[in-house]
């Protein structure tokens, strides 16, 4: 199974993608968890990032291009994948075209979750992360708290808000989506990949998401 989670920020991408990873035995690859990673880290790739992450704006194509390209090649991704938060632009989505057919490799689904706009900026204000940068599991105080609060039920980590949470960036990069990443919705819908699942209650939607998969 190789699918694309197409969605704006707060949409669900991680949050369904935890469970898929469970239930069809496949890697999740968040663009957006391993980009955190780095500048935690401090690594080359987190200096080249970080700038970027904290105003709310896209990291450039071609850091984003070279960190799929090696990551798709683990071994761990020969079951499956689901690439979370990637692409994210025209110029991302034809790079991975080309990164896949060099790979003789084809995707099987791209899903859109659909939420409305006014519920997005409210989940990014409840959602915490854990700060564990190998966990970065997802919570929401409203809908999905933690069973101690601020402490993630998994690894034990501090649950944080993230830098980018802010409402500012968070409108910020809802224009991103607007402006860079929904012409992917048109381009997949070329493709004969694409279908849209809502994400009101999620639950439904991962019932939505799976019901697409398993066709
Ligand atoms: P990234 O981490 O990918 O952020 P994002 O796409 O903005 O997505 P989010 O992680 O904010 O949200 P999500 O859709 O995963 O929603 P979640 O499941 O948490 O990227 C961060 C940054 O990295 C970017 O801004 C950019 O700088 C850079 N970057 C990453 N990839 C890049 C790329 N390809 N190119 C360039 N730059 C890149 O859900 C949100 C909250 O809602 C949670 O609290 C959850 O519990 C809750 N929730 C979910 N569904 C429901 C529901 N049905 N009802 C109630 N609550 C719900």
């Amino acid at each position: 199974m190789r699918l694309i989670l197409l969605g704006a920020p707060g949409s669900g991408k991680g949050t369904i993608s935890a469970d898929l990873v469970e239930s069809y035995k496949i890697v999740q690859i968040s663009t957006g968890d391993i980009l955190r990673n780095a500048v935690a880290s401090g690594t080359e790739l987190g200096l080249k990032a970080s700038d970027y992450m904290k105003r709310g704006d896209l990291v450039p194509d071609d850091v984003i291009i070279g960190i799929i390209k090696d990551r798709l090649k683990e071994q761990d991704c020969a079951n499956g994948f689901i690439l979370d938060g990637f692409p994210r632009t025209l110029a991302q989505a034809e790079a991975l075209k080309k990164m896949l057919a060099d790979m003789a490799i084809t995707l099987d689904s791209v899903i859109e979750l659909q939420v409305p706009e006014e519920m997005i900026v409210d989940r990014i204000a409840n959602r915490r992360t854990c700060s564990n940068t190998s966990c970065q599991a997802v919570y929401n105080v409203k809908s999905k708290p933690s069973k101690i609060e601020g402490i993630c039920d998994i690894c034990g980590g501090k649950l944080i808000q993230r830098e980018d949470e802010t409402r500012e960036k968070v409108e910020r990069r809802l224009k991103d989506y607007r402006d860079k990443t929904s012409p992917l919705i048109e381009y997949y819908k070329n493709e004969g990949l694409h279908s849209a699942v809502e994400n009101l209650d999620i639950a439904k939607a991962i019932a939505g998401v799976k019901k697409v998969l398993n066709g």
